[in-house]
């Protein structure tokens, strides 16, 4: 019998989520709560508060609803899992407890000390003084993370003592990640390529469904202030099947081993950002969900249903399931509105968005209002370009931004380029 499917979240990534499922022959019906002005377009959303983990249970239970997925990573780490488990509901993502490899930075550097991942030199600290001195061990540069979730902005990269001294202030006088930065995880910077490698896991096994290159801040060239993300390209010509058998061998693995033995096997998505220095695979940070763009290069990528692979995770059968990917690349833009990440206007009309024939543009911040999609937050839509090498989706990509419009659009003219550098000097795709 056909499933129906819910996909809880409001972004990019959950545009791209229900995209999978609608055109899975094996879900009858998507719904989205909330959804944005794309997935009502393919889907029906639902006005649900997430934060009611009994409200989404009461959703679910009234529409009949056989799989939820979790997109965002605050109800996972809120408990919407564990409320789901004890209605003997089924859920796609990790339990409270394991969303801690997300939630806290600590708890995931010691998983990954405890399992010997390599990693940066951290250190656990929580007063002025205690950074102070650990700078002395550490020496600059280095890296201050806020413990908690701070909505990707708890991390401050100190070059120079300037930047320490601003990171401190930023943290200790104007407490701008609150309760998130009562621990800190001080850490030793470290150099080298940067990616990020997605697995599917069912407590015990996985599967690796990609890697991407996110492109973080808000300017070309890697400058201005972070973003949750800008543009992203799949695959990283650093993915050779070689790295990828490590980083499951030497990564996933014992993390996913380290969990079950604490009696929490890790069901969910994982997501393993790396830093290869002189070739080894380091982990800069674990999240606990899809990455936001990457999903949108990711899930268009796969041969194989990713309803499939999800539902036999929760089944805890992914041992023997089979990943295909499309012999392909692909290139997400971000159009956001001016101003994004830090003051922006909303409600802006979309233009052009009859007129993609067939080009995928995925929605994040729009909205639908008096018969028109509106803009309603900084990251606005996904287009999304496809080709047989980085260089002609990068191209396919920017062709597609074109053809849609709205009042102070912003986006970055760089996505990719340190992927064609990367290229230039390896020479592969
Ligand atoms: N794109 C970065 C993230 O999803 O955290």
């Amino acid at each position: 019998m056909k499933k129906k499917v819910l996909i809880l979240g409001s972004g990019g990534r959950e545009h791209a989520l229900a995209w999978s499922m609608v055109h899975d022959k094996a879900v009858e019906k998507v719904y989205c709560a909330p959804g944005n002005g794309g997935t009502e377009s393919i889907a029906e959303n639902i006005v649900v508060n997430l934060a009611n983990h009994q409200e989404v249970i009461r959703l679910v239970q009234a529409k009949k609803i056989d799989l939820t997925i979790v997109g965002p990573e605050n109800p996972l780490a809120n408990g919407i899992v564990d409320a789901f488990n004890k209605e003997n509901l089924r859920i796609f993502g990790p339990d409270s407890y394991c969303a801690q490899l997300e939630s806290s930075k600590l708890f995931a550097r010691d998983i990954m000390a405890e399992k010997r991942i390599k990693q940066p030199v951290y250190y656990s600290c929580n007063t002025i003084s205690d950074v102070e001195s650990l700078k002395e061990i550490l020496e600059l540069p280095l890296v201050i993370k806020a413990d908690g979730l701070a909505a990707g902005k708890g991390v401050l990269i100190c070059q120079k003592e300037k930047e320490f001294k601003e990171a401190l202030k930023v943290i200790f006088e104007e407490n701008a990640f609150g309760d998130a930065s009562s621990r800190l995880s001080l850490e030793r910077c470290i150099f080298g390529e940067e990616l990020s490698v997605f697995a599917i896991c069912d407590g015990f096994d996985y599967k690796i469904i990609g890697s991407a290159q996110d492109h973080k801040r808000a300017y070309d060239g890697d400058k201005g202030p972070n973003t949750g993300g800008m543009g992203a390209y799949a695959p990283t010509p650093l993915s050779t099947p070689e790295l990828m058998d490590r980083v499951g061998k030497e990564i996933i693995d014992p993390t996913l081993e380290a969990m079950a033995e604490k009696g929490h096997p890790y069901r969910g998505f994982l997501y393993i950002g790396l830093m290869l220095v002189e070739g080894e695979p380091h982990v800069i940070e674990f999240n606990v969900r899809m990455g936001d763009p990457e999903a949108q290069v990711i899930l268009p990528l796969l041969k194989s249903s990713l309803f499939q692979l999800i539902w036999d995770a929760t089944e805890g059968k992914l041992k023997s399931a089979k990943v295909e990917f499309k012999d392909e690349s692909a290139v997400t833009i971000v159009i956001a509105a001016e101003g994004y990440p830090i003051k922006y206007k909303k409600g802006r009309r979309i233009r052009g968005l009859d007129k993609l024939e067939g080009n995928m543009v995925f929605h994040a911040g729009t909205k639908s209002k008096d018969h028109d999609i509106v803009t309603s937050g900084g990251r606005v839509l996904n287009a999304v370009g496809f080709g047989s090498d980085l260089p002609s989706a990068i191209e396919n990509a920017y062709q597609v931004v074109k053809k849609v419009k709205f009042r102070d659009q912003y986006y970055r003219k760089d996505i990719g380029k340190r992927g064609l550098q990367y290229l230039k000097t390896k020479g592969k795709r």
